[in-house]
């Protein structure tokens, strides 16, 4: 069975959490809208997870909407007492299946409640804000306003910790002189490296980086050079990816999704994986040469 401390731990607000846990957005049905295919199989992939040693799980009302909090809750309630479910709010679903923005206090107010009604928790560990400016990628602008609605929801003590997603370093130095702020969930993976600079302030500072689409999201990560090295140390494309997120920095914290066991244990199985230093330099130029300086 797969020893996920091997991938370590960092501290995610007052909890400590092995670097290795799972996001469950894939959870809900297709496109993120309605219930699953199968929800036995989703419920048995968040109890494997927790019997592997997952205990950072990601999620949000907006899944489903409220079918992958169910789900979760359903698996998994009452909660281990090491769990750390992070939240995040900002969105809301339109009928069609989009992707609003929903920043107003009482639109927050109310996320931060059904998050709560629906995962049974009178407090939420740790609660995202998820700016919507662009979809998979910041836009500058001031996050003052919401942010303040919620530190507001979190001196209520309904919040344990806030932290931002799809953010820019602006908005977090923004952010940190109104609350303190525990983690960034932005879109970053070996082949969308946009977030390097973020990333090296973030590891400085001691606040953990969550990047969303470690597998590349609904386009799998695709590379001759990921797919050449795998072969040479006998694991996936998949374990490399997550591997090399590992080597990246030390406060960066893995939720890679799945809605199959199969690949649930072949992710969470990275954390054991060795990259030797030159297969390092190798998988770093895959992404200089998509982003050059
Ligand atoms: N803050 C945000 O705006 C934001 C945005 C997106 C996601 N998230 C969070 O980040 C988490 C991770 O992102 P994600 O789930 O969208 O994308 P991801 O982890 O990059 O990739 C998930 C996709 O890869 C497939 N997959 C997973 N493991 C695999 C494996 N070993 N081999 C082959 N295919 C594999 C999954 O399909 P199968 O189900 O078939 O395995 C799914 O289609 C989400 O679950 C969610 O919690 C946050």
């Amino acid at each position: 069975m797969t020893d996920l401390s091997a991938a370590g731990e960092f501290r995610l607000g007052d909890r400590t959490v092995n670097r290795l846990g799972y996001g469950a957005m894939q959870l809900a049905g297709p496109g993120v809208f309605g219930p699953p295919k199968d929800r036995n199989a989703a419920l048995a992939v968040l109890r494997q997870a927790i019997a592997s040693g997952v205990n950072h799980i990601d999620t949000s009302d907006f899944y489903g909407p409220h079918v992958t909090n169910q789900i979760i809750h359903e698996a998994l309630h009452p909660y281990p007492d090491d769990l750390v479910i992070v939240t995040k709010v900002g969105a809301l679903r339109g009928e069609d299946a989009s992707w609003n923005p929903a920043m107003t206090p009482a639109e927050l107010t109310r996320a931060v409640h059904d998050n709560l009604r629906h995962l049974s928790l009178d407090v939420l560990d740790v609660v995202n804000l998820r700016i919507m400016g662009q979809v998979h990628g910041p836009s500058e602008g001031s996050i003052e306003a919401p942010l303040t609605v919620l530190a507001e929801l979190q001196r209520q003590g309904l919040i344990r910790h806030l932290g931002l997603s799809n953010v820019t370093s602006t908005q977090l130095k923004q952010a940190r002189g109104i609350v303190d702020i525990v983690c960034i969930q932005n879109n970053y993976s070996l082949v969308h490296r946009h977030d390097d600079a973020l990333i090296d302030e973030l590891t400085a500072l001691g606040i953990a980086y969550v990047p969303f689409f470690p597998l590349g999201g609904f386009t799998p990560l695709q590379s001759k050079t990921l797919s050449d090295v795998a072969k040479s140390l006998d694991a996936t494309p998949m374990q490399v990816a997550l591997t090399w997120l590992l080597r990246r920095a030390p406060n960066i914290l893995l939720i890679p999704g799945t809605s199959s066991l199969d690949h649930l244990r072949e992710n969470l199985a990275a954390a054991q994986l060795a990259l030797p230093e030159g297969m390092l330099a190798l998988l770093n130029d895959v992404g200089k040469a998509r982003h050059p300086a």
